[in-house]
């Protein structure tokens, strides 16, 4: 095997690092190893949140840049600073994709580009590049592997999709050192409160329903975000060049099943749960082969059970966090009531 790729020591960017995961990975980077620095590199749209980052605001070894992924001349002059990219950075809500997709093209795809093109005239020595399962697109059984045609069904996938394979073609054609990753639905602290999860735990908190799209029978592979984020930690060390890693933990659950967890977890009716219209397009089941992550060492540490419990308790315990969204944040009440109004 080729020898490891050393993090100790050197700055890396991370773009969307204000984001659900991008927080969790800077955290987790920082801890991790004492001597890297952090430039995270964030648009601050709807989704970014500097509460996410209040307690290493402060951190030598971090610095917050407020700005646009698609800012060319920013994108160079930031990339003169580091030795490494770690790019998360994208509109990443499927539902949002369904009634616009147009930011979700220029940020996650040409976006992306002005990133590409800022590496060829660099000398950033690796870039990862956070691709998602759902690029495949739906199956009913059986697990891709990373080699599989790419399939997308929503506008979101397809703009990620569109991204992915641009980047591979930075690779095959200008020798670019970047490697791609596709990793399963994350959950955990600091996610959003509009996607599934913490919609539904912070729902239940407030005795509001759970609204259950179709008849819930939809499937995804949960994976906790520290787990995605030990997998960034050990592909950047031992990922090859021009490569795709799948990332997920092989825990497959119905929706419906994941919706009466977490009302059992918090002791609140079932009734809360009510089945609403179904998503456009809305793809049956992800399921990922990740023989490949796995040969690189990386496991997963948590069951599905023990991180849902970890989370459905960080949502208890940090009300304040998700309040300061729900009740004050007109992006979400905007297309709450917009897209809810509809669905009954
Ligand atoms: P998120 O929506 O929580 O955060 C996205 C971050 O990107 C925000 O901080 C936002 O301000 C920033 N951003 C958006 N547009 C920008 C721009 N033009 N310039 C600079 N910053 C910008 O997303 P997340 O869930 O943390 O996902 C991070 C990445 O991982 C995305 O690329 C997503 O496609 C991918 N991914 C996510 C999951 C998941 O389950 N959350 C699964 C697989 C892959
Ligand atoms: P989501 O968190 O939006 O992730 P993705 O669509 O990218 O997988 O949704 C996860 C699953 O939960 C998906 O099958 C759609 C479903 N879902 C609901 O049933 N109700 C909801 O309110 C939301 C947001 C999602």
């Amino acid at each position: 095997m080729a020898e490891e790729r050393q993090i100790e020591g050197k700055t890396l960017l991370v773009t969307g690092g204000a984001g659900f995961i991008g927080s969790n990975f800077i955290h987790y980077m920082l801890k991790r190893y004492p001597g890297c620095r952090i430039i995270n590199l964030d648009k601050l749209t709807y989704a970014g949140n500097l509460d996410n980052l209040k307690d290493i605001e402060d951190s030598p070894r971090y610095e917050f840049i407020h700005g646009n992924i698609r800012d060319k001349s920013l994108v160079q002059e930031v990339f003169k600073r580091v030795q490494g990219v770690v790019h998360l950075a994208a509109e990443t809500h499927v539902d949002r994709s369904i009634q616009d997709a147009g930011e979700f093209v220029l940020t996650d795809v040409y976006g992306s580009f002005v990133l590409f093109e800022a590496l060829r005239n660099s000398k950033v020595e690796f870039f990862l590049h956070v691709s998602t399962d759902e690029v495949y697109g739906s199956r009913d059984e059986g697990f891709f592997k990373e080699d599989a045609p790419l399939c997308p069904s929503s506008p979101y996938a397809a703009s990620k999709a569109g991204a992915d394979r641009l980047a591979y073609s930075y690779f095959v054609t200008y020798g670019m050192p970047i490697i791609i990753i596709r990793p399963s639905n994350n959950f955990g602290p600091f996610q959003y409160p509009e996607k599934f999860i913490p919609l539904f735990v912070t729902n239940a908190l407030e005795g509001k329903n759970l609204p259950l799209y179709g008849k819930g029978t939809n499937v995804r592979d949960w994976l906790y975000v520290e787990d995605n984020c030990r997998a960034i930690d050990i592909v950047l060390r031992k990922g090859k060049k021009g490569e795709s890693y799948n990332i997920g933990a092989n825990n497959e659950v119905q929706n419906r099943t994941v919706a009466e967890r977490i009302v059992d977890l918090l002791e609140k009716p079932r009734s809360l749960i009510k089945f609403v219209t179904d998503r456009l397009g809305h793809d049956k089941r992800y399921a990922l082969d990740c023989g490949k992550i796995r040969s690189l060492g990386w496991k997963p540490e948590k069951n599905f059970d023990e991180a849902l419990a970890l989370t459905v308790r960080w949502y208890q315990g940090n009300m304040d966090w998700w309040r300061k969204i729900k009740e004050k944040s007109e992006s979400f009440k905007s297309f709450y009531e917009q897209y809810y109004r509809k669905r009954k």
